[in-house]
């Protein structure tokens, strides 16, 4: 049988409640697995479904949430960091160029100044894991289909995100 949605959400469970942030690793490769099931991306996207993110799971046990976000050619995201969550993207089709940015001032300090750290692509297939306050931007140049595995609801928690103008990361209300 293929690996089904059902299928990932089971083992979403029981690697968060087993590994917490250590198993991020872990969900990125069921991911994977569960992206490279052609009869999922066919169920859960088509080419009319519209841009924006649906709910696909709720894990109430763990706060865990499955997320399907369609993005139109063009879209660019801010620096930003999940806070103390984390999040787990994956693309189904197309793909997200993906940079991780890194702090180059002291956390005391009270603005953030950021530089790129790493730039890559994920491709269709390809999941990667962002842990607590890892700050990353995505960019879609393409039609894409991703989906993204949030550890909690993020209106449950601060989130940030980077501010260009002023040079800080500000928690998103
Ligand atoms: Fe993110």
């Amino acid at each position: 049988m293929a690996y089904a949605l059902d299928d990932f959400c089971t083992d979403l469970n029981r690697i968060v409640k087993a590994e917490g942030v250590a198993g991020l690793s872990h969900i990125a490769e069921k991911l994977e697995k569960l992206l490279g099931n052609p009869a999922f991306v066919a169920e859960t996207f088509t080419d009319d479904t519209p841009k924006g993110k649906r709910t696909l799971h709720f894990d109430a046990e763990t706060g865990a949430y499955v997320l399907a976000h369609v993005h139109l050619p063009g879209q660019r995201g801010k620096p930003h960091s999940h806070g103390a969550s984390w999040a787990v993207y994956g693309n189904a089709r197309g793909y997200t160029k993906m940079i991780e940015w890194a702090r180059t001032n002291p956390e005391a300090e009270t603005h953030s100044v950021l530089r790129p750290n790493i730039a890559y692509r994920l491709e269709a297939g390809e999941a990667r894991a962002y842990g607590p306050h890892v700050v990353h931007s995505t960019e879609h140049p393409e039609k894409a289909w991703v989906i993204r595995v949030t550890g909690t609801k993020f209106s449950d928690i601060p989130r940030y995100h980077f501010n260009p103008e002023t040079d800080t990361l500000i928690e998103t209300v």
